[in-house]
């Protein structure tokens, strides 16, 4: 069978979803460094202010963050994509993506949003103000307006499925799609199924191999057209996993509910790989991970390295982020979510103190 193209751009490979070698590619554990352009007293003015900044994130989800551009800077040297976000409002969460950026200043940054062109946001997800959106990312990240690729309008305009908008589609192909793709992203835009779904189409086509993608408000009653967006997305790209035909993978799944092996979750992988180009321009993306209200995402060829990745955080319990549940809630796929237990605690005693070591250490250059 021949190989299907994935992932546009960087770095591009073909898999082969016979044998699903692109499922299992080993990472060469050369590791390279975590440092970061932001300086530590920025940081931690961030994590500091935080609370005071208008918008909607809870603080367990920078630890999350932290580990997942940690695993793409040291494991799987991606270091150029770009980062942002569709749906900024003041760029509450956007500033902290944009800390995250590496010394290198190869990434480009961006940010979506109606912002003034109130009539475009229709179901009234915020409130984005581009003048206030500026003054936090500058205070913040100290991103100056310069140094972010800003689209003020609707992201529906990007994907030429569902706008004529050519001069916004050329936008995002020369400006980000083109030159690199994406390493990380959120979505967290126009709310409703058709948006949601849309942005996943553009940002599953515009991701390296390895990138991440974060879907807010997955699990908000308030805002079912994500889930039904997500869902639609999900549907189309993936098979289900077929219960009767894959007997010895169900069995396996009982055994890996809290031992997820790596070679299991390539067989996962592989089990719901769709096997023909999917429709409007969507390429498939593997959920690994629902915390805190939102659901990551990255490309089926490294969902078994992240389920592996957050396996291991859990294993050496200081880095805890209370994972300990693998469940079967999305696509069909396994993914890790939020333990029951009281976060707040593990966090702020297990993982805080060496959390703020590491950014210490990666945010200070000799
Ligand atoms: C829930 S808020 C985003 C919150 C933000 N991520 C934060 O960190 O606090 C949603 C944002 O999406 C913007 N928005 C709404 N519809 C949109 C659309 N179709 N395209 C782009 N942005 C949109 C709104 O202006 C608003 O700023």
């Amino acid at each position: 069978m021949s190989g299907l193209s994935f992932g546009s751009y960087y770095p591009m490979k073909d898999i082969d979803v016979e044998t699903a070698s692109f499922v299992c590619l080993p990472i060469t554990s050369n590791k390279s460094g975590m440092k970061l352009l932001a300086s530590n007293d920025l940081y931690l003015r961030y994590l500091t202010e935080y609370g005071s900044i208008p918008g909607w994130v809870n603080y367990g989800i920078f630890y999350v963050l932290w580990v997942i551009i940690r695993f793409q800077y040291e494991e799987l040297h991606i270091n150029d994509g770009a980062i942002g976000e569709i749906g900024v409002h003041a760029g509450k969460l956007t500033s902290y993506l944009y800390l995250l950026r590496h010394l290198n200043k190869k990434q480009k940054l961006f940010a979506i949003d109606v912002f003034g062109k109130k009539e475009l946001n229709i179901d009234k997800s915020g409130d984005g103000d581009r003048k206030v959106f500026l003054s936090y990312i500058q205070r913040y990240a100290n991103v100056t307006a310069d140094e972010v690729n800003i689209y003020e309008g609707s992201s529906l305009d990007l994907n030429s499925d569902f706008s004529k908008n050519l001069e916004a589609q050329r936008w995002w192909q020369t400006t980000i799609k083109r030159d690199r793709g994406c390493q990380l992203v959120s979505i967290d835009g126009g709310h409703t199924t058709l948006t949601t779904y849309s942005d996943m189409c553009v940002i599953s086509n515009s991701l390296v191999d390895g990138g991440v993608v974060m879907v807010d408000d997955i699990d908000n009653p308030g805002w079912l057209g994500v889930r039904d967006g997500v869902s639609k997305f999900l549907c189309e790209t993936s098979n289900y996993f077929n219960i009767r035909e894959n007997l010895d993978l169900t069995e396996a799944a009982t055994k890996n509910v809290y031992e997820p092996d790596f070679n299991y979750s390539c067989r996962i992988v592989k089990a719901t790989m769709k096997t023909m180009k999917f429709g409007c321009n969507c390429y498939r993306l593997a959920p690994f991970l629902k915390y805190d209200n939102k659901l990551f995402l990255t490309t089926p060829n490294y969902y078994a390295h992240y389920v592996h990745l957050l396996k291991k955080i859990n294993e050496n319990g200081t880095n805890l982020i209370a994972f300990n549940k693998l469940r079967y809630t999305v696509g069909n796929i396994p993914v890790w979510a939020d333990s029951e237990l009281k976060k707040v605690d593990i966090f702020d005693k297990l993982v805080k103190p060496t959390w703020l070591s590491e950014i210490a250490h990666a945010t200070t250059h000799s």
